[in-house]
């Protein structure tokens, strides 16, 4: 009895801990849940999607869709044995087939049963990845901005990483510009001016010197656009190469987050030999930029792992528009959640 009583109060504590340890786990918005590439025609993938696993699928024309993974026949899991037949998602049970609006289209024993309707998700399919809209059912109030000049661009780099650690705090990296001096040793880190809080998308501009081996330093200044708290666009130009870093988080459990990160950068070259010398010449730098952002984005984990979130963090003057993204970011949960 004493053990037990014991075991429920150290459980109690726990999960009063976790609770200020991040955010509330599952924010609404636009979340990626695989790149374009890796769901050809036919494909048919689950994936972790919040608290539970979705199903994705591109029918034989390449629409892409995404489901709820259980059939509403007799609850088979879609991404064990489900199939693309054309445009519809066959069941591997009993062979209900289903229509990319949902409803059941063909039952091997008798008419489809009005109630056998798949739950639909809401995707896109941009940035070079597909998207799930997690939030109220019924509601998408706001879409992802498209990327500026897309074809412009020379996609060199994709990492996916699984990151202990909550979108919202992924992206307050980003505002805490007191932590890049310290952690990152970058100097004059500072902010061009206040960001701009516009609906669903924030945008900022941050600048500070790169300390190299060769010259007393390198000023920067990053660019960054977010769409919500699952999409960050970065932008920015490094010697004499536009670069454009793209961070996907999706949260996968109460404070497990997978982040795709994509290096883009802008092309050159007019001529066939030009085109085929630069090529090369960005693939190798992407690879370079990645190596040094993989070497930064391991300080931050060492951080992330054992960091508690705080609600209330006793703020510094220069230590960024924290609080002001904080009131951002609180839009992205269902009102009244605690955190
Ligand atoms: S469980 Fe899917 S068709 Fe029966
Ligand atoms: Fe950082």
């Amino acid at each position: 009895m004493t053990a037990d009583v014991t075991a429920a109060k150290s459980v109690s504590l726990q999960e009063a801990r976790q609770l200020c340890d991040a955010p509330p786990p599952f924010p609404f918005g636009w979340f990626a849940v695989a790149l374009c590439h890796e769901l050809r025609a036919g494909a048919v993938l689950t994936r972790q999607f919040m608290d539970r696993e979705i199903v994705i699928y591109r029918t034989e024309s390449g629409t892409a869709c995404a489901v709820e993974a259980y059939c509403p026949h007799l609850g088979a899991h879609l991404g064990h044995g489900g199939e693309v037949c054309g445009e519809e998602l066959r069941c591997p049970f009993h062979g209900f087939r289903f229509s990319v609006q949902g409803s059941c289209v063909y039952s091997p024993s008798g008419a489809p049963p009005p109630a056998a309707r798949l739950g639909l998700l809401e995707v896109r399919e941009t940035h070079g990845a597909i998207f799930v809209w997690h939030g109220p059912a019924g509601q998408v109030p706001w879409e992802i901005d498209p990327l500026v000049d897309e074809s412009d661009w020379r996609r060199v780099q994709h990492t996916v990483r699984h990151v202990h650690s909550h979108p919202q705090e992924l992206i307050e990296n980003n505002i805490d510009i007191a932590h890049l001096g310290t952690l990152h040793e970058l100097r004059n880190a500072q902010l061009v001016e206040p960001p701009i809080f516009d609906g669903p998308r924030m945008r900022v501009d941050y600048t500070y010197t790169q300390p190299t081996p060769w010259t007393s330093g390198v000023d920067i200044t990053m660019r960054l656009r977010m769409d919500g708290l699952g999409v960050l666009v970065d932008e920015v130009d490094i010697l004499g190469f536009s670069m454009r870093f793209i961070g996907l988080a999706t949260p996968v459990g109460e404070r497990d987050t997978i982040q795709h990160l994509l290096v883009s950068v802008r092309k050159r070259g007019r001529s066939p030999v030009g085109k085929a010398f630069w090529c090369g010449v960005e693939k190798v730098f992407g690879l370079l930029v990645m190596r040094g952002l993989a070497d930064q984005v391991k300080l931050d984990e060492s951080v992330w792992i054992n960091k508690k979130y705080l609600r209330r963090p006793a703020i510094a003057e220069g230590d960024g528009p924290i609080h002001a993204y904080r009131r951002w970011a609180s839009q992205f949960y269902p009102e009244g959640a605690a955190w």
